[in-house]
């Protein structure tokens, strides 16, 4: 399994706080069945920038370490761009390996910004391809899953999260992942690990969820084939969309629903 969002650097942003804790992360990884990684920490504004040198060092320490303690996981680096309207994309680290293609992007949990369909749109047209990270989160999305049809029309690609699929981000969260994986409209899963705990660094068992519930190779596609391609720059394959469906639930179903909206 290749999980292309993760943050993995020691003191960078909410991610591991030293490197004891880095290297057990990636212990777990290992011991789940993930063989690369894609490390993606926040980029908040273009200032962030400024910490690119320090990203990249310890990016090549992190490799060091992982030799020395004989861990079979590959890395690789990235990003994860909060949206606005003048996202730097040239830098080393916005593009995923610096292929100058695929970037991660987050929108606010609250909402998506007025600005971004356009602004993607011109994005996409230059052949850059916008990997939409954790779309099921996003309150937008949760109230309007066919908002995340209208982007990947456009060519924008969805990148999900895999507590969303097992449960550990809410119902409705889970929901909005059914509906979404339902319809075709996610093209990767990520582990968006932070640490060993609360948000770990595991596919595993979203991984089973996915190959029970879609089949192994819609599994096999999103848990590795799609994220392979993305991280050296090539087409990912992007199955023909459906109309978004409501789930049709119970009463209680509906109820929760209500609440998210
Ligand atoms: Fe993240």
């Amino acid at each position: 399994m290749i999980d292309i969002h993760s943050h993995v650097l020691p003191q960078i942003d909410d991610g591991p706080a030293n490197w004891e804790e880095t290297m057990a992360m990636l212990h777990q990884a290992e011991e789940d069945g993930v063989t690369e990684v894609a490390i993606t920490h926040h980029i908040l504004s273009n200032l962030d920038y400024e910490r690119e040198p320090e990203i990249i060092a310890k990016f090549e320490e992190l490799k060091k370490r992982i030799s020395l303690e004989k861990i079979k996981l590959k890395i690789h680096l990235g990003a994860e761009i909060y949206s606005q309207a003048d996202m730097e994309l040239h830098h080393v680290i916005s593009t995923y390996n610096n292929n100058k293609r695929y970037f991660l992007v987050e929108f606010p949990m609250q909402g998506i910004p007025r600005f971004v369909a356009d602004y993607f749109f011109k994005i996409i047209t230059k052949g850059m391809t916008p990997i939409i990270a954790h779309p099921e989160r996003n309150m937008g999305v949760i109230r309007s899953p066919e908002r995340a049809y209208e982007f990947v029309q456009r060519g924008a690609v969805l990148q999900m999260n895999a507590g969303s699929i097992v449960g550990r981000h809410g119902e409705p969260v889970k929901d909005a992942a059914t509906v979404l994986l339902n319809s075709n409209l996610i093209h990767f899963v990520g582990s968006d690990g932070h640490n060993t705990r609360r948000r770990p660094l595991r596919l595993r068992d979203a991984r089973d969820a996915v190959a029970q519930g879609w089949g192994e190779e819609r599994a096999q596609l999103l848990f590795h084939d799609n994220p392979a391609r993305a991280l050296a720059g090539e087409p990912v394959h992007i199955p023909e969309p459906l109309p978004v469906q409501p789930l049709h639930k119970g009463i209680w179903g509906k109820l929760r629903s209500a609440f998210a909206s």
